[in-house]
């Protein structure tokens, strides 16, 4: 064979590894709205970087008749690139390859560019479009996963992992992404479940469709699986762009600082009267991190699961910040089970990458009752504290209005280790909200006072009293430094 022929060989198997499962089934994936792995990764790496590994392994099964139905690619695409210039180590699903399903080759394929990425210390991004365990190779199958999952632990707070589902996932497919640091699903196509409706409707009788049992809406909403929810996937291929933007490489080194001309001494009069004095009065707290944050720009994480609590990433002076924040809009921004998690992950996350964390105050504590505590607060308020008190970043907190009870302390406190801890003029400190605090301490003289007028008199001179004795500004021990 000339050296010419070997190259026209060597190019017709590229083109063959290129179509997949075959020109009817990317056909079929259009049709379904949904993008083939390749385009995907096209989309997600600046242009002309893709360097592509292992295009031409295929499996080495041969029962169920598999030795007659071979691949290119084994239905996984991998490699590196770059974003923006930085290094990502990728792997992209190929649902035209028996519906993306894993096989001992297709796996080892992954486990070899999660390899690489920890040896140079870049981030994993893999999308994710998949039927699961290969049916057919049982047993090598399921073996594939977990030698995923381990590298996925291994990986975790060593470099950045981040996972888009754009497609069914189920079974084993699922829990690879979990393991990943952040989530992105889009609309519609995207659904995750540790059994499909089919296995459901056996085993517990219910009748679900597989949008209602784990789509975007589901994952974004309830569970808290999903931390980003795009429109399609072009969009969901912008937001991973967006988020390595602000992350490091990996856990050794500071996240990218961009050049920044919003000067870090503007000031925002609006502030001055945005907070509303009545501590029961709800107001929008992403008001407040816009107007602090470089221009105005916020990210959010998680935006519609939990959304008692905000977290995302903004920059101050080009610096990347991790930002937590109560929400008094939403349930007066107390703290629950998933608020909790929701932000007790997210700090963690920030710790391990070396991302500041700023937090802004404002909660009148745990949320009380019977489902809360059947559900674990204790456990997963706990997660929160832990967090906190172990993040080793650079805290700055500052409490916007009421620090009230077990949550002041959870809320990056300075017995935390919280580095610096501002108070904005006003702010209440307390064990208790004032009203309640009153009622417990003065219970038996004001139910002694009879007329209803010199009751309320009574009550509001004390209440008066209790918050002169909660601002930061007199506290002996100086909990926080006020802002002027
Ligand atoms: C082998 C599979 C497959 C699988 C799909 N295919 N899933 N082949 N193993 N797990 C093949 C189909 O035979 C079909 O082949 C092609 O992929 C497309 O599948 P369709 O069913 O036609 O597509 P669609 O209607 O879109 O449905 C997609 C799906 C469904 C929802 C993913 O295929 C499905 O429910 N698959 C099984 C999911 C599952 O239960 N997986 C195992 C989970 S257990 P052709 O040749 O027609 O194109 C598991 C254990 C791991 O993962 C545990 C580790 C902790």
């Amino acid at each position: 064979m000339s050296s010419q022929d070997k190259i026209k060989e060597l190019l017709n198997l590229r083109d063959q590894a290129r179509l997949g499962g075959g020109e009817k089934r990317i056909d079929a994936q259009h049709q379904k709205g949904k993008l083939t792995a390749r385009e995907r990764l096209e989309l997600l790496l600046d242009e002309g970087s893709f360097e592509e590994f292992d295009m031409f392994v295929s499996h080495r099964s041969i029962d169920f008749g598999l030795d007659k139905q071979t691949y290119l690619s084994d239905g996984v695409v991998t490699g590196y690139g770059t974003i923006d210039g930085r290094l990502v180590y990728v792997f992209s699903q190929d649902f035209t390859v028996f519906g993306g399903s894993l096989s001992e080759m297709y796996a080892q394929k992954i486990c070899k560019i999660m390899d690489k990425a920890m040896k140079v210390g870049a981030p994993i991004i893999g999308l994710n479009d998949s039927g699961g365990a290969r049916i057919q190779e049982g047993v090598k199958s399921l073996g594939g996963y977990a030698e995923i999952f381990e590298r996925n632990i291994l990986a975790s707070g060593v470099v950045p992992q981040i996972s888009a589902v754009f497609g069914p996932c189920a079974g084993g497919a699922v829990y690879s992404p979990a393991l990943t640091d952040f989530i992105i699903m889009s609309k519609e196509t995207s659904y995750m479940f540790v059994t499909g409706p089919k296995v459901v409707k056996t085993v517990t009788g219910e009748d679900v469709s597989e949008e209602q049992l784990g789509g975007a809406f589901v994952h974004g909403t309830k569970s808290g699986v999903a931390h980003f929810i795009s429109d399609n996937e072009q969009e969901g291929i912008l937001l991973i762009r967006k988020l390595l933007s602000y992350l490091p490489q990996n856990n050794l080194e500071d996240p990218p600082v961009i050049p920044c001309n919003d000067p870090i001494d503007r000031l925002e009069d609006s502030l001055n009267d945005y907070v509303p004095e009545n501590p029961n009065k709800p107001y929008d707290m992403r008001e407040i991190i816009h107007s602090v944050a470089d221009f105005k720009e916020f990210f959010e994480v998680s935006e519609s699961f939990a959304p008692n609590i905000i977290t995302g990433f903004s920059r101050f002076l080009g610096m990347p910040v991790g930002i937590v924040a109560n929400q008094p809009n939403y349930l007066a921004g107390v703290l629950d089970i998933n608020g909790s998690r929701k932000a007790a992950r997210f700090v963690r996350f920030c710790d391990a990458f070396n991302i500041p964390i700023v937090t802004f105050v404002d909660v009148p504590g745990f949320l009380p009752g019977t489902a809360q505590e059947y559900g674990g607060i204790i456990i997963h308020g706990a997660k929160l504290l832990f967090a906190y008190g172990e993040a080793t970043v650079p805290k700055i907190t500052v409490i916007i209005r009421k620090a009230y009870g077990g949550a002041y302390d959870v809320m990056s406190s300075k017995h935390l280790r919280g580095d610096i801890n501002y108070a904005w003029p006003g702010a209440e400190i307390a064990v208790m909200g004032a009203k309640g605090a009153i009622e417990i301490l003065y219970s038996k003289e004001y139910k002694d006072i009879q007329d209803l007028e010199e009751r309320m008199k009574f009550l509001q001179k004390k209440e008066e009293e209790y918050k002169r004795n909660s601002p930061p500004l007199t506290s002996q021990l100086n909990m926080a430094t006020l802002m002027m």
